[in-house]
């Protein structure tokens, strides 16, 4: 099968790399990382722009596009590509909303009737100030549209939550308290939701949902779960201690109901649902949707799948997922550590030189996936890589159990450096 793959960080070089699994695969990929480029013949192309993507999908005689990232689903690309009569994975621009606009995600889980926090959207300062009394610390504040890992604030701290709301709103700290944020800006104020946290990914198909196997990542930047939220500084799977029947659980209480709203709207959810949970003591709730594959989750989730990814998605994509046989998985386990470049999650240096992923590759029972990589000339014929993004290298362990496979990342991690460089020392330390 001729694969076309969209995206650019470690989320898709583990999908290009569970691609490959499968002998049959020839991929391509726009625009791609070196980590992709060493599985894949790398595109140039906007992968922002619905026609570019539709128009080399036709030339290069591609049997399924795949879409990485949120941007270009929320975008409309898999629109253009399904218009053109290419199998895409991935839903359309509507369908996408569901992680493109927090409020649409909550209208819809609340007509769905499936279990989440309370939520206020506000325009105004007046409106979070009261939604922030209501609701009580832990603060909440979520900017209702795509923030690149950016938009969502959890802290003690009310000023800074509702400097995070005026932030989202386009309007000053001290702005008028009824004065209207920047037009078609909302911030969501939640309740916290306790209870540790899920990733769950759901294929579907418009009707059927397949769940992949729970996740769990590390989001604060320090250990011990302190500093800033960040895209997610690691992750493992499985969950030991996830109770047996959680899976089916979202599947029948949250992925199957979102699907039959998405279609009674007459707009079906076709591609990937990230169901964001927390397990919370009054059962289980929905944090988030996405749309897409999570990052860092997705290392290590497909690096323990063991069935054919191409397979798999190629029927989300025709609609034929009630027919797919009942996914297999490798008994172990997997942990992924996120090498993130100096600042990160603030303003962040590029830059930096790469050294030592042959070492890190070549450590028993792992291997380095490109985040944020890049090629440069460094004089004569020298190329050296060099961080270009906040989160640069991911390093996957696997082996037979959390311990073993935490214990494999880590020894393989030790051999990479970046001058200035920070990672978690405490993923998957206590399950
Ligand atoms: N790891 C969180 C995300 O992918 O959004």
């Amino acid at each position: 099968m001729k694969i076309l793959l969209l995206g650019s960080g470690g989320r898709e070089h583990a999908i290009a790399r569970a691609l490959r699994n499968d002998e049959s695969t020839v991929l391509l990929a726009a625009p791609g990382n070196p980590g992709i480029g060493e599985l894949a013949q790398l595109l140039e192309l906007d992968i922002l722009d619905g026609e570019a993507v539709a128009a080399a999908a036709r030339e290069h005689g591609v049997d399924l596009v795949v879409v990485g990232p949120e941007a270009p689903l929320v975008a409309g690309v898999a629109d253009a590509v399904r218009a053109a009569g290419i199998p895409v994975f991935g839903p359309s621009g509507a369908a996408a909303q569901l992680e493109g606009s927090k409020a649409f995600a909550k209208e819809v889980m609340e007509a769905a009737g499936v279990p989440t926090a309370q939520a206020r959207v506000c325009t105004t300062l007046a409106q979070v100030d009261t939604a922030l009394e209501e609701f009580g610390a832990p603060h909440v504040v979520k900017d209702d549209g795509l923030a690149a890992g950016k938009g969502v604030v959890v802290t003690e701290d009310r000023a800074a939550a509702r400097a995070h709301a005026a932030a989202c709103l386009g309007l000053a700290e001290d702005a008028d308290l009824d004065a209207e944020g920047t037009p078609g800006k909302r911030v969501v104020i939640e309740d916290f939701l306790d209870g540790p946290e899920v990733s769950l990914f759901c294929i579907c198909d418009g009707e059927t949902a397949i769940p992949l196997a729970p996740a769990q990542d590390f989001k604060r930047a320090y250990d011990g779960g302190q500093g800033p939220n960040t895209g997610g500084m690691g992750a493992y799977s499985p969950l030991p201690w996830a109770p047996a029947g959680l899976s089916q659980e979202v599947v029948d209480t949250v992925a199957l109901p979102v699907l039959r709203e998405m279609a009674r709207r007459g707009t079906p959810f076709s591609g990937l649902l990230y169901c964001g949970l927390a397990l919370t003591s009054k059962g289980l709730r929905v944090v988030e949707f996405n749309v897409r594959f999570g990052d860092p989750e997705t290392q290590v989730v497909l690096a323990r799948l063991r069935s054919s990814l191409p397979q798999l998605l190629v029927a989300a994509a025709r609609g034929e997922l009630a027919a797919h046989p009942p996914l297999e998985w490798s008994e172990g386990a997997a942990v992924t550590v996120v090498l993130a470049a100096p600042g990160y999650p603030g303003t962040v240096t590029t830059g930096g030189e790469i050294t030592g992923i042959d070492a890190a590759n070549a450590s028993a029972g792992a291997h380095v996936i490109h985040a944020g990589t890049k090629r440069v000339e460094a004089g004569g014929d020298v190329v050296q890589l060099v961080a270009n993004g906040g989160r640069v290298l991911c390093v996957v362990g696997e082996g037979d159990d959390v311990p073993a496979a935490r214990t494999a990342a880590y020894a393989a991690l030790s051999h990479l450096a970046l001058e200035g460089s920070h990672h978690r020392s405490d993923i998957a330390a206590q399950i």
